[in-house]
């Protein structure tokens, strides 16, 4: 196992990428904290996770709320002794181009996209520093390295995400508290009901990620668990400031 008596702290952890992530760093040995606005969804993931024999606690948490996302992390240094992976996943997408996006989705993009991976991983930093390591996770996305059509709230903030990763992985480095960015493509999750609505249906999205996909198909939670379990392990201990793209060939 590759990250026996490590904590983990996830947010969004509660479906989709996060909920994987979340179960492949229990079952690599990890004590997870479970996180997401969605209590019972949380619940769920956390229960999945004990009923294999593996450790995790779940807990309500929204990341807009500063004062509780602050308060999570420090509850569970406090509780743990420790924290050595924070994997800061929630985000919004928000369809449109600029005529479109109203300033208070632009807004709302921003608070979920950026503001929140700052004040998680800012208060992730004393309980890695008091361990003499770290690993933050930030969920970007492919659009943080390429530019779709008619995404300008959601291009805009996971490029911005990537320029954060990269800054705070040169000011921290030398404290050896790694920073990257998962930059997944397509995954099939409830994540992409807003766009599959703009396609105009399941259908259309299906002929869409067919044609616009080199390897013609949409990535599963499973192919972006293993990199979140990558880039969290000691696999993984000379890379920081990456954005790590796993897309299906997407953005060559
Ligand atoms: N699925 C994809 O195709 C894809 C591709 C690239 C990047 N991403 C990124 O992955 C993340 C989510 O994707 P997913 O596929 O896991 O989605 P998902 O919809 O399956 O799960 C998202 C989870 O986040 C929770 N959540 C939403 N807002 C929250 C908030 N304010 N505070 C706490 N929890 C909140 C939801 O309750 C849900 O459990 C986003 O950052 C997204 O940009 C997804």
């Amino acid at each position: 196992m590759q990250l026996e008596n490590r904590v983990a702290f996830v947010t969004g952890a509660g479906s989709g990428i996060g909920a994987a992530g979340a179960k492949a760093l229990a079952f690599e040995g990890a004590h997870v904290v479970v996180t997401d606005r969605d209590r019972a969804a949380a619940e769920a993931v956390a229960e999945a996770i004990v009923q294999e024999g593996c450790r995790a606690e779940p807990r309500t948490l929204d990341v807009r709320d500063d004062t509780a996302l602050r308060s999570a992390i420090a509850d569970s240094f406090e509780q743990h002794g420790r924290l050595d992976i924070l994997h800061s996943h929630a985000g919004i997408q928000i369809e449109g181009k600029l005529e479109d996006v109203e300033v208070e989705h632009m807004d709302a993009s921003w608070a979920l996209n950026v503001r929140s991976h700052f004040v998680a991983a800012q208060a992730a930093l004393p309980a890695m520093r008091a361990n003499g390591a770290g690993s933050v996770i930030i969920t970007a996305s492919n659009s943080a390295i390429q530019y779709d059509r008619e995404m300008i709230a959601y291009c805009t903030t996971k490029h911005a995400i990537l320029a954060m990763t990269r800054q705070m992985a040169a000011d921290y480095a030398p404290e050896n508290i790694r920073f990257n960015a998962l930059c997944p493509g397509f995954i099939d999750t409830p994540f992409n009901r807003g766009f599959e609505i703009q396609m105009g249906g399941r259908h259309k999205l299906e002929d869409y990620i067919a044609n616009a996909i080199p390897m013609g198909r949409f990535g599963t939670v499973e192919e972006i668990a293993d990199s979140i379990v990558f880039l969290a392990s000691d696999r993984s201990s000379f890379m920081t400031g990456h954005a790590l793209v796993i897309d299906g060939g997407e953005c060559i």
